[in-house]
């Protein structure tokens, strides 16, 4: 585990900032999934138990949100979402490439 994390960390170092939507997706699978679902189809017990309309992460009007807007919900939180606090840096592009390749 600590080997594959080092071997990733040394090549997002050698593919410099680009955002990479493969990362993104472990990211999203361990972060984002059990709320948002695995495809962006929010899971309705948690739209329920948190007693909010979540809306679609692949919808049109989600995916029209900038790259800057998702970044700072998911660093601030948004509504009834708290900040992801395991979510930082260069995993935070990450998964947001990951979430434009849900739509
Ligand atoms: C604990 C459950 C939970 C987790 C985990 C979670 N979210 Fe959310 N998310 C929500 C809820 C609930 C909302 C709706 C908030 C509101 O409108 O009050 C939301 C809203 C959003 C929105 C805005 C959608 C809109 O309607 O404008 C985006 C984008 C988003 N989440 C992305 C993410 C990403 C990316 C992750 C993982 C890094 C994540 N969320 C993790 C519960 C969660």
């Amino acid at each position: 585990m600590i080997l594959a994390v080092l071997t990733l960390s040394t090549f997002t170092a050698g593919a410099g900032f680009a955002a990479d939507a493969k990362a993104g997706e472990a990211v999203y699978n361990r972060a984002c999934k059990s709320c948002h679902g695995a495809d962006g189809t929010p899971n309705p017990a948690i739209a329920k138990m948190m007693k909010v309309e979540m809306r679609d992460l692949k919808s049109p009007a989600v995916q029209a949100l900038s790259d800057a807007d998702i970044k700072t919900i998911v660093t601030a939180g948004k509504g009834k979402m708290h900040a992801i606090a395991s979510v930082t840096g260069p995993a935070v592009d990450n998964v947001i490439a990951y979430v434009r390749t849900l739509k």
